[in-house]
């Protein structure tokens, strides 16, 4: 059956003008800020104004574009400026090295951001394609973080599948874990169901064992940052303990993401950098500070779960076990080089 695509993007580019939807704005308000150089592309990742692994990939490689309209010389300082940003997702890097690349070549740049933009956007919606089935009879599903079309431009990840299923009319209910500290569960993720009718119900972080152990999750399904060759993966902080006790309660866990979250250069979790970010993102701001002055805090963005805790990689191009992950990043390789 054919599925459409979700009313909410996280970005778009028109004639030198990187248009993105504030996140850091939602729920409450729409607002799109207007990026024309690389060092606002830059702050606006840095900021999570444009966030999630697939979608930073995107603006990366736009904003690689606009370093290049702006008289930039120097594709790799470009590079290195957006890199720095942050470290964890892969898809930045791969992102901003197709466009890096295409400058270096003397192609045509927005043609490759855009081709690149093109291949995220197609891949997620084929996650949704494949991952959908999944749930037929497993209809309760918990999602961690944001992984849909804000994290992705379009579609999402880990919520790909549902959109699809529901748009299928398969009956379905998503627990949405609501993500500390910065919301992106209860902000984001509540959002985007709520805009599409999907049922579902925002939960603090410590409840998701208690709803695992009474029998009211059958299935966990979340996005990732970086999958090491051998499984492992980088997801926002929390998703680990998550994994853990869904382990523990019998319910199976499928990470979904594109081609391009896949590292097959880290052997596996243990090589992939966590990000660590300020303090005041728990703390609140001076005013309303909700942690004494004197505490120290420490506030790592993300966390690796081991491989041992996944039923599956929702792919574009189908489910993998992790046990199978290796030889197929492999064969991919191969293809990609002799192509
Ligand atoms: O810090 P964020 O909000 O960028 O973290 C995002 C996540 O952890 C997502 O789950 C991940 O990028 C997958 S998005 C499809």
């Amino acid at each position: 059956m054919a599925s459409a695509p979700p009313r909410v993007r996280a970005l778009e580019y028109r004639r030198g003008t990187l248009r993105v939807l504030d996140q850091r704005a939602l729920p409450g308000r729409i607002v799109w800020r207007r990026l024309r150089r690389l060092s606002e592309v830059a702050e606006a990742i840095r900021t999570l104004t444009v966030r999630g692994a697939p979608a930073i990939g995107v603006a990366g490689a736009y904003g690689m574009l606009l370093a290049h309209r702006e008289g930039m010389r120097d594709p790799g300082r470009a590079a290195g400026l957006l890199l720095a940003t942050r470290p964890t997702a892969v898809d930045l890097s791969v992102g901003v090295e197709a466009v890096r690349s295409a400058w270096a070549a003397g192609e045509d740049l927005e043609a490759a951001a855009e081709a690149y933009r093109r291949r995220v956007v197609e891949e997620c919606h084929r996650i949704g394609q494949v991952g959908a089935p999944l749930f037929a009879d497993r209809p309760r599903v918990l999602t961690h973080c944001n992984a849909g079309a804000l994290a992705t431009v379009e579609w999402g990840t880990a919520l790909a599948p549902l959109r699809v299923a529901h748009q299928q009319g398969r009956r379905l209910f998503v627990w949405v874990d609501e993500t500390r500290p910065l919301l992106q569960g209860a902000r984001l993720t509540a959002w985007e169901l709520a805009r599409e009718g999907i049922p579902h119900a925002v939960i603090a972080d410590n409840a998701a064992g208690h709803f695992m152990r009474r029998g009211e999750v059958d299935a966990v399904i979340v996005g990732a940052d970086r999958i090491a060759r051998n499984g492992d993966f980088a997801n926002k902080i929390g998703t680990y303990e998550k994994a853990v006790v869904a382990h523990e309660n019998g319910i199976p866990v499928y990470v979904a993401a594109p081609w391009s979250t896949f590292d097959i250069g880290r052997a596996d979790g243990r090589e992939i950098p966590v990000e660590e970010r300020r303090g005041e993102e728990l703390s609140g701001p001076p005013s309303g500070r909700t942690v004494p002055r004197r505490s120290t805090i420490r506030n790592p963005a993300f966390d690796v779960t081991p491989a041992r805790y996944v039923r599956g990689f929702v792919t574009p191009d189908g489910v993998v076990a992790p046990s199978r992950l290796a030889g197929r990043l492999a064969r991919r390789a191969t293809v990609q080089k002799s192509g």
